[in-house]
């Protein structure tokens, strides 16, 4: 880990421009990335942090032969929407970039020709898997089958989404092309290849040996399973029509591996924000004072450890990454979060839903941010941390506050008297938490260091309601001038220190408080805790926080459950037509309209109900296995169609004379087959 750097760049990964972004993204990547970014410049250091569409790839190439327009058409529109999301929640970049910029065509082109002349790669012509049908070579996402790591069906032909292994199109195991859903078959290609094998010292020294200690169990595990899995030569080349061309001789036709030139668009970034602010974009890659860190999710760790490690020290010029603090991944409701069935909440619905409470969907995503392990975001979870936390604790304390200063000062910052023991002590922690939320954020911790900035709200709230300063304001007026003195200052150190969290906020409560020209950085916090001197002025007081009603949430959702039924019904395969029978074989069931009369459950059998049924015919028995989807007391009297004369068979000791015919609905619920029209008698035949 590198002491005392002169500077940093921090990276965030550069999303696909195939889709808008999600609560999993902003979760797992960028908002971890800001607050460390934000926490940085608020002690001021020298951060540069940067990200960009990531736009090459089968990934667009896909989406735009779905949609039936050209990939440029898909980068525009999705990085448009994904560059407004990223503003709206106030992650701020100092520059975001896109890969399809000449100036990161450029950049990849220079790079790739210098390993090249290097001779750092390993030309070779192969067999790859070939869709004869779409005339097209298969690499990545144009190619699926079975993981030979894991037995995943689903795998791509780069990667396996679910062990997370990196693969060559080739390892899979019945491949079939995305395109046409061929069997491809293999067709000689020549590639350019990373030799990973001759890495394989470096990589052991450097991450095993050197960052075994200060990165993450869960990215130095799946680094150190990766590299004593062996490490073997990767192709860095593609036959594609869509990426940047590779810059050499008998290359025609070829593209760079999206995954060769996505990393080098954090420099070309550097290189935009450089030339645009008169910089010089060198010292942030290529200083050993610098600290680069990348901010990814957990599919991301192979690239950002091992490949773009390898290429940057291949090059020779560049600094390597101090630290990749990859995250797990956020889940929704218990399931995973995806872009093709739609269960996500998408950042632009969630703002027309819940409009200028970007704040409140950092705090619920933070809070419960897959820092260490996956973990599950809830609708209730996140009106909880509203109400219970942000509305409760924060906001009520701000609000007590400035609402009692504007009343018994009109809005001035009172003289303090002689603190009491109390006073004192309530200073001291408040003096201390700069220093222990810093101490989380440095480590990568940011629930924690989450954690710690709402213990000082927790701290002014306590203070308040124990000081009760509207009790003591009748006999001791000159108490109070301590107290409201003492909460003031707690009320300006939280407006620097939930800054990198809750940027929004940040400013709403330095507006509330009129401090926007004090210096109140977390330095001054520890050194003096007088950080709004008497005689100040503030603001009126403005709710920062309001509760979220139940039927908000509700409505969140009922729009979830109606995705799940919409994604069951469109899943829903038909099951294939049975062999043929004659009509003899059908006149030979005997279908009746019949009527529950009696139901109740078989003891001891979790899915059994013992019913009564009228059948027209007589009144009898029947067992039937629907006990999990409906209570005994709701079926009495629903009319059914009964197969009566199915031989009786004994279940559980109970003779069952006959079956009740059910189906199932597009949520996958039992349902009687249901002969509802009035007038129906039971003993009627159905045929
Ligand atoms: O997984 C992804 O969404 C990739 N587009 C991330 C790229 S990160 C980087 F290397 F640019
Ligand atoms: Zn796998």
């Amino acid at each position: 880990m590198l002491q005392n750097p002169e500077r940093y760049t921090i990276t965030a990964a550069l999303p696909y421009t195939n889709g808008p972004i999600h609560i999993g993204h902003l979760a797992g990547v960028y908002v971890p990335a800001d607050i460390y970014s934000r926490y940085l410049r608020l002690q001021g250091r020298d951060v540069l942090f940067v990200c960009g569409s990531d736009e090459h790839g089968v990934a667009i190439s896909m989406k735009a032969k779905k949609e039936g327009i050209t990939p440029q058409e898909v980068i525009d529109k999705y990085d448009g929407i994904i560059r407004k999301s990223f503003s709206n929640f106030g992650i701020a970049f100092d520059n975001y970039s896109r890969t399809s910029l000449p100036i990161h065509h450029k950049t990849a082109s220079e790079f790739f020709k210098k390993l090249y002349d290097n001779g750092d790669f390993i030309e070779e012509v192969t067999e790859q898997l070939y869709d004869a049908k779409a005339n097209q070579f298969l690499a990545d996402r144009f190619v699926t089958g079975t993981c030979p790591k894991c037995g995943n069906e689903e795998a791509y032909g780069d990667q396996c989404e679910k062990c997370g292994s990196t693969l060559n199109a080739t390892d899979l195991i019945n491949p079939k092309s995305t395109i046409t859903g061929e069997t491809p078959v293999l067709k000689a290609t020549k590639h350019w290849f990373l030799p990973l094998d001759r890495y394989d010292a470096f990589l052991r020294e450097w991450i095993l040996e050197g960052h075994k200690n200060d990165w993450k169990p869960n990215v130095y595990g799946q680094v150190k399973s990766w590299i004593d899995g062996g490490l073997e030569p990767r192709a860095v080349t593609r036959d594609l029509d869509w990426g940047i061309d590779v810059p050499v001789e008998g290359a025609e036709g070829k593209k760079l591996y999206v995954w060769f030139d996505a990393p080098i668009g954090y420099i070309s970034s550097t290189k935009e924000w450089a030339e645009r602010e008169g910089k010089d974009w060198e010292p942030y890659w290529k200083n050993e004072k610098t600290k680069l860190v990348h901010f990814i999710g957990k599919d991301n760790i192979v690239f950002h450890c091992v490949i773009f490690p390898a290429m940057l020290k291949a090059e020779g010029s560049y600094i390597l990454p101090d630290n990749v603090p990859a995250n797990e991944f956020l889940n929704l409701e218990g399931n995973k979060l995806s872009t093709s069935k739609n269960w996500a909440v998408w950042l632009h619905e969630y703002l027309e839903e819940f409009p200028n409470q970007q704040d409140v969907l950092r705090y619920a995503l933070t809070s419960n941010a897959p820092e260490t392990k996956d973990n599950d975001f809830t609708w209730k979870d996140f009106q909880a941390r509203n109400n219970n936390e942000l509305v409760a604790i924060f906001g009520n304390f701000i609000n007590r506050v400035v609402v009692l200063t504007n009343k018994y000062y009109n809005g001035m910052v009172p003289a303090p008297n002689e603190f009491s023991e109390v006073d004192e002590q309530t200073l001291a922690e408040l003096q201390a938490y700069p220093e222990v939320i810093s101490s989380s954020i440095e480590r990568y911790r940011f629930r924690e260091a989450l954690g710690e900035m709402m213990n000082a709200a927790r701290l002014g709230n306590k203070y308040l309601a124990d000081e009760e300063p509207w009790k003591v304001i009748k006999d001791n007026p000159e108490r109070v001038q301590s107290q409201m003195y003492v909460a003031l200052q707690i009320a300006a150190a939280l407006s620097s220190l939930c800054e990198p969290f809750l940027p929004f906020t940040a400013s709403k409560l330095k507006r509330i408080l009129n401090v926007d020209t004090l210096n109140i950085d977390w330095k001054v916090i520890t050194e003096s805790a007088d950080l709004l001197p008497a005689g100040h002025q503030i603001g009126q007081a403005e709710l920062l926080f309001s509760k979220i009603e139940d039927e908000e949430i509700q409505k969140q959702i009922d729009k979830l459950e109606a995705t799940k039924t919409a994604n069951l019904a469109e899943n829903k395969k038909a099951e294939p037509q049975k062999e043929l029978i004659q009509f003899d074989d059908f006149a030979k069931m005997d279908l009746r309209v019949g009527t529950i009369l009696e139901a109740e459950k078989m003891p001891k059998a979790n899915k059994l109900l013992v019913l009564k049924v009228d059948t027209g015919i007589d009144v009898r028995t029947i067992v039937s296995g629907i006990a999990e989807s409906f209570k005994p007391e709701d079926i009495i009297g629903k009319k059914v169609t009964v197969l009566v004369n199915l031989a009786p068979r004994a279940l559980r000791g109970v003779e069952s004379q006959g079956m009740i015919l059910m189906t199932n609905n597009a949520e996958g619920k039992l349902v009687f087959v249901n002969p509802d029209a009035d007038g129906v008698s039971n003993g009627e035949t159905i045929n």
